[in-house]
């Protein structure tokens, strides 16, 4: 179980039915220009207390944690304002120790659903990325930007074990933030689907 850094950033967790319930709301009651709506379950967990927890539920011990290097300008904390959703009626509903326990048996249940999953992701890691020039277009119906961090890898990877055409674009092949190299590489692939995977880390800001 990878542990980022020294376990102190602290998210809020919901549980995923509560997190949909609230989607499906603001779609049926939401107004349309009245700003983002935010979800939160007010349960504040660092890393480290979520690690622990899991760690209970699943009766394992702390020598299956591996601490793994932060991620660059990793966000300490997210703080939501979800009085907007709430004063239209919406609360989640699950407490957090009966959606971890529920999640925690669900993934015990669906193992075929997430094994093959975990077996795609170490094959990408020393793929080229690099799509090979010359080639007519359109070449790819998906273009994976970022495509080197923790998530464009998976993601890549996830596509190309499902037959996709994807492209994934390191930053050292497409800076996101050059929007005259963003614009080229969207007329020279022309993909269907954009996912930009890359975390912008100037200044310990994403
Ligand atoms: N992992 C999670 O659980 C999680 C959860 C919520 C949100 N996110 C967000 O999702 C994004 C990706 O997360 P991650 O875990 O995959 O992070 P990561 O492993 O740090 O990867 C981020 C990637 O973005 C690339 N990048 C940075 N600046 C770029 C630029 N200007 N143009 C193109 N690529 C650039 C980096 O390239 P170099 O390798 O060359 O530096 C790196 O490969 C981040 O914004 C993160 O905050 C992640």
């Amino acid at each position: 179980m990878p542990l980022y850094g020294d376990g102190g950033n602290v998210r809020d967790w919901i549980h995923v039915d509560d997190h949909c319930r609230g989607i499906q709301f603001v779609l049926e009651q939401g107004t349309a220009g009245r700003g983002v709506s935010h979800q939160r379950a007010t349960r504040e967990l660092t890393n480290l207390e979520l690690t622990r927890a899991i760690l209970d539920h699943c009766g394992a011990g702390w020598d299956m944690v591996t601490p793994v290097r932060d991620r660059k300008g990793h966000d300490r904390r997210y703080s939501l304002d979800d009085s907007a959703l709430r004063a239209l009626g919406y609360a989640p509903r699950i407490p957090f120790t009966d959606g971890l326990a529920a999640t925690v048996r669900w993934y015990a249940d669906h193992r075929p659903w997430w094994e093959p999953l975990k077996r795609i992701s170490p094959g990408a890691q020393g793929k080229p990325l690099r799509p090979a020039a010359g080639r007519a277009r359109p070449v790819s119906q998906w273009l994976v930007t970022g495509a080197r961090g923790m998530l464009g890898r998976d993601l890549v990877a996830v596509l190309e074990a499902r037959g996709e055409a994807v492209t994934g674009l390191s930053r050292s092949d497409l800076d996101i933030t050059d929007a005259g190299a963003v614009r080229d590489a969207l007329a020279r692939w022309q993909p269907a689907v954009v996912v930009n995977c890359g975390g912008l880390d100037r200044g310990g800001r994403r």
